[in-house]
Parts: structure tokens; C-alpha cells; sequence
């Protein structure tokens, strides 16, 4: 039997990179029929191009220009040059701090996505677990989505539920959050891995008569 192809996926991030730590791990183990062919940051130092470096993952910085909360449109059209190069089919955020415009958007059509720690429509935009703290929430979790020029906007794939419990802080509900999120976000993966192995299974392959 031949192996299915794997889905070549691109990881965006600005910071610690602990959603892509996740995502690394269950490809190295083999869990994830996904590879890994480039991880981009808009963060010189953040630690998740340390973390490609140290999985052995092509990595870039790429300078994002003078705007705070999305790149130039000219940086944003080399973000997408150095995706196609790598020959990423999936574009993976995990922790990037830009909102995405029309030449990511345009390049890559309901092949982007996100994972943000609210349950998604309630509470987009930084510190979700906070929001839903002060909010007097009883139950928050995490979200996939797809990407659209919205702020952790886009059809919803898929979410988890976490209880927020009496004595929660801000910390131990975000880090009940993340740790569904690392499981959360592979599993996603490993469908867009799926239906990607199929497809190019039929690739080549004389229909039916
Ligand atoms: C995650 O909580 C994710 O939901 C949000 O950004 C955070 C990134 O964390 N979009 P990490 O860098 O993956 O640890």
C-alpha cells in the first residue's frame, strides 16, 4: 500500500510558539501526516523560530514594517512568495500577531487558519480568557477558524469547552485553555491531512468507467 502524501503546512507566529511545539511534535511522532516546510515570524527574537530551529524547520523572520497590527502589503506579498516557494498548502496560525489582507487571502482561499483561546463568536481580540473572566463567564475554551480580514473572525471549524471554576486566575484558566489547545489544533490539522492524502490519491488516476 503506498503512504498517503503528506500536507505540506506552514506555521505563523509571533511569540512562545507553544500551539506549533504541539503541532511539531505529533508530526516528528508521526501522529500527524503533515510536514513541516516553514516556520515565518514578524518577531526577531520570538522563541518559536528557535523552536523550528530546533525540530530542524526551515525558518524566517520577516520584517513587517511600519504598521503595528498587519504587515505592508508589499511584505505581505513576499509572506505569500516564501509560502508558495516552500510549496505550503496549509498556512497554520499559531500565536501571529498580524491581521492577514488580500494577498494572503487571495493566495491562499479557506487555507488559512487560527486557533484563539474563546469560544468564538464571544470574545475576540487579545486576552480572551480574561474577557471571559471579567465577563462572569461559567464556560469558555478554544476555537479553530478560518482566516478572513476580520480579527478572529472566519467560519468556525471546530471548539473545546473549558469550565472556568470558582478560583480561577487569569493564569490557570489560560493555562487550562492552551493545554486543550494543543490538542485541539493537531486534530484539525490531521483532517485537513486527510482530506489532502485522498485528493492526491485520485491525482493521476483514470476515472471510473
Ligand atoms: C494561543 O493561545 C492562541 O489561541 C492565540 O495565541 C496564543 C499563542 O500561543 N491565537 P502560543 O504562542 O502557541 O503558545
Amino acid at each position: 500500500m503506498t503512504e498517503m502524501k503528506r500536507l505540506p503546512v506552514g506555521i505563523l507566529g509571533s511569540g512562545k510558539g507553544s500551539n506549533c511545539r504541539a503541532i511539531l511534535e505529533r508530526i516528528r511522532s508521526g501522529d500527524l501526516a503533515a510536514e513541516a516546510r516553514l516556520v515565518v515570524s514578524d518577531v526577531l527574537e520570538a522563541p518559536i523560530l528557535d523552536m523550528a530551529r530546533e525540530f530542524g524547520v526551515a525558518n524566517a523572520y520577516l520584517p513587517p514594517g511600519r504598521f503595528r497590527t498587519r504587515l505592508e502589503p508589499d511584505v505581505e506579498q513576499q509572506l505569500v512568495q516564501m509560502l508558495r516557494d516552500a510549496g505550503v498548502e496549509l498556512v497554520v496560525l499559531a500565536g501571529f500577531m498580524r491581521v492577514l489582507h488580500e494577498p494572503m487571502l487571495k493566495a491562499f482561499p479557506r487555507r488559512i487558519i487560527n486557533i484563539h483561546p474563546s469560544l468564538l463568536p464571544k470574545f475576540p481580540g487579545l486576552e480572551a480568557w480574561k474577557q471571559a473572566l471579567v465577563a462572569g463567564e461559567t464556560v469558555t475554551g478554544c476555537t479553530v477558524h478560518y482566516v478572513d480580514e476580520q480579527i478572529d473572525h472566519g467560519q468556525i471549524l471546530a471548539q473545546k469547552e473549558v469550565k472556568i471554576l470558582p478560583n480561577d486566575t487569569a493564569e490557570s484558566l489560560h493555562a487550562r485553555i492552551q493545554f486543550l489547545e494543543h490538542q485541539l489544533y493537531p486534530a484539525v490539522i490531521a483532517e485537513f491531512c486527510q482530506r489532502y492524502g485522498k485528493a492526491s490519491q485520485h491525482v493521476g488516476r483514470r476515472p471510473d468507467k
